[in-house]
């Protein structure tokens, strides 16, 4: 009896780790979103935001460009859920605040996609208070 009960605590123990590693992954590195939530962002964006940082993400005179070295400049360290409120918050500049949290979601999927970070099966999703602990960091 003792014996049972000493495994069904190791098998919840697990059930507890791995669930929470389902949730909550350790790393930009781990895939933090979908292809397809990365697609819908990317059509979210050309509506919303390619009119101020151009279709290809590079920025112009007026808005920065949000790829490569200029991107990690300003985010290197920072994490993806202070990004997601900078968009939320801030963007469209000229409209704060007008989109769906999740279309902000899927414009982030597709910003990180841009700048090569993997995806995987998961989707973000708005409201995941875990993403303020995942860091964007080179690889
Ligand atoms: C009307 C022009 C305009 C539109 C539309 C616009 N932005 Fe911006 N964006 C700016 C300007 C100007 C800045 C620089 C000032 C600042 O950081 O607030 C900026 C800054 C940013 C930054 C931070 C700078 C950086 O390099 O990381 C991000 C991220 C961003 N915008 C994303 C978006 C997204 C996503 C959208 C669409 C939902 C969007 N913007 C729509 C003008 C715009």
């Amino acid at each position: 009896m003792r014996k049972l009960a000493a495994i069904l605590i190791i098998t919840l123990w697990h059930a507890g780790i791995s669930g929470s590693s389902a949730q909550q992954p350790a790393s930009i590195w781990d895939g933090i979103y979908s292809d397809a939530q990365a697609e819908r962002g990317a059509a979210a964006y050309s509506a919303r935001c390619a009119s101020c940082h151009a279709v290809d993400l590079r920025g112009n005179s007026n808005a920065p460009g949000l790829l490569g070295v200029g991107f990690m400049f300003l985010w290197e360290g920072r994490s993806v859920g202070e990004l997601f409120t900078k968009l939320r918050t801030e963007m469209p500049s000229d409209q704060p605040g007008s989109l769906p949290a999740q279309t902000y979601m899927d414009i982030l999927s597709f910003i990180l996609r841009s700048n090569q970070f993997p995806s995987s099966e998961k989707e973000l999703t708005a409201g995941a208070d875990w993403l303020n602990s995942v860091l964007i960091t080179p690889k």
